[in-house]
C-alpha cells in the first residue's frame, strides 16, 4: 500500500518538512503550536492507557542497588552480586546508588544538555545530521523516516570510537561531557565486573569479550508537550546495546514493562539507571533480560536524560553468541553466532520498534 494511503496523508512529505527545519521538536514548541503535528500521533494501542498511571502498588519498584563498600567488604560484595543477578534476570533494570560519582557531575551534564538544546536554532542546525559516519550528531528522532510515529524529543549524541576529536563537541557541552563520560565509564567497568560475577564467570570475562568497547553518549531533550496523551517521548523499545547507563532529571516519565505492567522508574537524585541491552541478553543466553521501556510525553518540561550506550565496536571481528561456559545439555544455545556489524545493519533497517533479538534465534 502506498504510504499516503496507509496514513491518509502524505506522511513522508510532512516528515521531511519537519526534518528540513533542523530545529527539532524544540523548534515546534518555540513556534507556539498548541496542537501536535500529525506525524507525532501514535496509534491508540501504543499510547499509555489511563490504567497505566498511578496504580503501581508501592511494593512494585525498580530495584535500587547500593555499591557502597563493595571493594572492602567481601560479604557485602557477594550480596550486591546476588542483587544484580536477580535484578538483571527479572527486571532488566536497576537504579545504582553509592557508585561514587559526585552528584554535581551528573547535574552538570543535565544542565549542559539543557544549554545545548536551548541555544539558538542556527547554532544547533550546524550539526543537525542523519549521517551515520558523523561522530557528533544532533537530530530529532534517529528513526524519523522508519518509524510509524515520531517521538516528542530531540537528541544530541557523540560516538566515542577513538576517532572523535573532543574539540568537535559543541563548546556548551564539551567539558561536562568529557567529565561525565570519564566517570560513567568507570562505573561501567565496575558493573561489567559485577555482571560477570553474577553470571558465575571470571570478573574480567565480559570485558575480555570487548562487550563495552564502544561508547555512545546521547543527551535527550523532551520539550513540554501541548497534547501529551496523543504521543510519546520515546516509544516502547529495548536497547540495541550491551549495557545502558542513564541519568535522568527529576521530572519522571520513564517506564519499564514488568510482568505486563508499566512501572515508573521514579527519579532518584544522584542515582544511575542501568539496563540490560539486547546483546547482553543474547550472550547471557537469556539469563539476563533486555526489557521494554518507554518515556511518556509530559505537559511540563523540558525533561532531560543522558544515556551512555556500551557496545562492542562495530568492526569487531570476533563472532558473538551465547557464552560457552553458560551452556550445557539443559541450557542449549538460544542464539546463533554473528558479527556485530550484521546486528547493527539489521537493527537499523528495522527502526526502534521491535527487538532485533528474535532475528538471531537458532
Ligand atoms: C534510550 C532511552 C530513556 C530516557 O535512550 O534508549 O530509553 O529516559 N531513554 O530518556
Ligand atoms: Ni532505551
Amino acid at each position: 500500500m502506498p504510504e499516503a494511503v496507509a496514513f491518509g496523508y502524505d506522511r513522508k512529505q510532512e516528515v521531511k518538512q519537519f526534518d528540513d527545519t533542523k530545529a527539532g521538536v524544540k523548534g515546534l514548541v518555540d513556534s507556539g503550536i498548541t496542537k501536535i503535528p500529525r506525524i507525532f500521533l501514535h496509534s491508540h494501542e501504543d499510547l499509555p492507557k489511563s490504567s497505566d498511571h498511578g496504580d503501581n502498588p508501592s511494593s512494585i519498584k525498580i530495584p535500587i542497588i547500593d555499591l557502597k563498600d563493595i571493594v572492602h567488604d567481601g560479604l557485602r560484595r557477594e550480596a550486591v552480586v546476588a542483587e544484580i543477578r536477580e535484578a538483571s534476570a527479572s527486571w532488566g533494570f536497576f537504579q545504582l546508588v553509592g557508585h561514587g560519582i559526585p552528584t554535581a557531575v551528573l547535574d552538570e551534564m543535565i544542565e549542559a544538555t539543557r544549554s545545548f538544546h536551548e541555544q539558538g536554532a542556527e547554532e544547533k542546525a550546524k550539526i543537525y545530521t542523519r549521517d551515520p559516519q558523523k561522530k557528533v550528531r544532533y537530530s530529532s528522532n534517529f528513526d524519523l523516516y522508519q518509524s510509524k510515529a515520531a517521538n516528542w524529543r530531540d537528541t544530541v549524541g557523540f560516538i566515542f570510537d577513538g576517532s572523535l576529536d573532543p574539540d568537535d563537541i559543541p563548546m556548551v557541552l564539551r567539558e561536562a561531557t568529557m567529565e561525565y563520560k570519564k566517570h560513567i565509564l568507570g562505573v561501567g567497568e565496575t558493573v561489567c565486573i559485577l555482571l560477570s560475577e553474577a553470571l558465575g564467570l571470571r570478573p574480567d570475562y565480559l570485558r575480555g569479550m570487548n562487550c563495552g568497547k564502544n561508547h555512545t553518549l546521547i543527551a535527550h531533550y523532551y520539550p513540554p508537550c501541548p497534547e501529551p496523551k496523543l504521543t510519546l517521548g520515546t516509544a516502547r523499545h529495548t536497547d540495541p546495546t550491551f549495557l545502558t547507563i542513564l541519568s535522568q532529571d527529576g521530572l519522571g516519565g520513564l517506564q519499564v514493562l514488568h510482568h505486563g505492567r508499566w512501572v515508573d522508574v521514579s527519579p532518584l537524585h544522584g542515582a544511575l539507571v542501568v539496563n540490560i541491552g539486547d546483546l547482553l541478553q543474547l550472550v547471557s543466553n537469556d539469563k539476563f533480560k533486555s526489557v521494554e521501556h518507554r518515556v511518556l510525553a509530559l505537559p511540563n518540561g523540558p525533561r532531560i536524560s543522558v544515556a551512555m550506550f556500551l557496545n562492542p565496536s562495530s568492526d569487531e571481528q570476533k563472532l558473538y553468541g551465547p557464552i560457552k561456559e553458560l551452556l550445557s545439555d539443559e541450557n542449549p544455545p538460544l542464539y546463533r553466532e554473528f558479527l556485530v556489524k550484521d546486528y547493527i545493519v539489521y537493527y537499523f533497517s528495522n527502526g526502534l520498534t521491535g527487538s532485533a533479538l528474535s532475528h538471531f534465534k537458532v
